[in-house]
């Protein structure tokens, strides 16, 4: 019996983040996300909760204690690994993060083109994804000439395209109209359904109350669940 399936997607022991010299901004976290799973991240302004994605997708290393992504310690991970992995997580950017100068087209095909999938798969998916978020009208638009809601839309249809294993988005819907949040969210229930493990990073109690999944809350440096 391969036993991985059990393990979970994400481990962290004892975790903690400082930035340079400063006191740190996570402390002691000892939290694993299960696969399969789907949380609301909370926090206010300021609690850490980019930063802890940031750890989560690979862009820095815990300064403090072990954290563990798909089962590889990533402190113990080179380089070339660590880019490997991130291909298995969808990122939705807080500040979206697009490529301003291609089309929302061209960034959403992005990953596939980065797996080598075939141009003509990927313009099947591609459309019928933009479609599903309601871009059509704008795919070759350049992307540095679309509003914030219809960017967070073009960036959440690249972190999904893959269908990423993990999906970490970082306050997705706070540039959209309700309408379109209830959309998103019924993508990421769908992606998790089809056994994504989806982390929410949301400062809006309306969200969460609307969606019943675990909150967790990073309060002091620290991370539990609330009620
Ligand atoms: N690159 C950085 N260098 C130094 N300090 C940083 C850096 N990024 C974040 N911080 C600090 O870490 C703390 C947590 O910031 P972070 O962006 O993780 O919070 P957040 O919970 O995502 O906030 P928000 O809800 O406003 O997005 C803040 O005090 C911030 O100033
Ligand atoms: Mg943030």
């Amino acid at each position: 019996m391969d036993t991985r399936q059990f393990e979970p997607i994400v481990e962290m022991t004892n975790v903690g983040l400082a930035y340079g010299d400063n006191p740190p901004v996570l402390k002691n976290i000892d939290f694993a996300f299960r696969r399969g799973s789907i949380h609301f991240l909370t926090g206010k302004s300021g609690a850490g909760k980019t930063s802890l994605l940031s750890m989560l997708y690979l862009a820095q290393k815990p300064t403090e204690g072990t954290l563990k992504v798909f089962g590889n310690n990533v402190s113990m991970t080179d380089r070339d690994t660590l880019s490997f992995l991130r291909r298995r997580i969808g990122v939705v950017f807080q500040d979206f993060r697009l490529l301003e100068h291609l089309s929302v087209f061209d960034n959403v095909a992005l990953p596939l083109r980065l797996r080598g999938m075939k141009e003509k798969e990927i313009r099947h998916r591609v459309i019928e994804l933009l479609a599903w978020v309601e871009l059509s009208d704008n795919m070759y638009t350049k992307s540095s000439e679309i509003s914030g809601g219809e960017k967070q839309r073009a960036a959440i249809a690249r972190a999904v395209i893959n269908r990423p294993e993990l999906l970490l988005a970082d306050e997705p819907t706070g540039n959209v109209d309700s309408d379109i949040a209830a959309k998103l969210m019924k993508l990421f229930a769908e992606l998790n359904r089809l056994g994504t493990t989806v982390v929410i990073a949301t400062h809006s109690n309306e969200l969460m109350e609307r969606y019943n999944y675990p909150r967790l809350k990073l309060e002091n440096g620290g991370l539990s669940y609330v009620k």
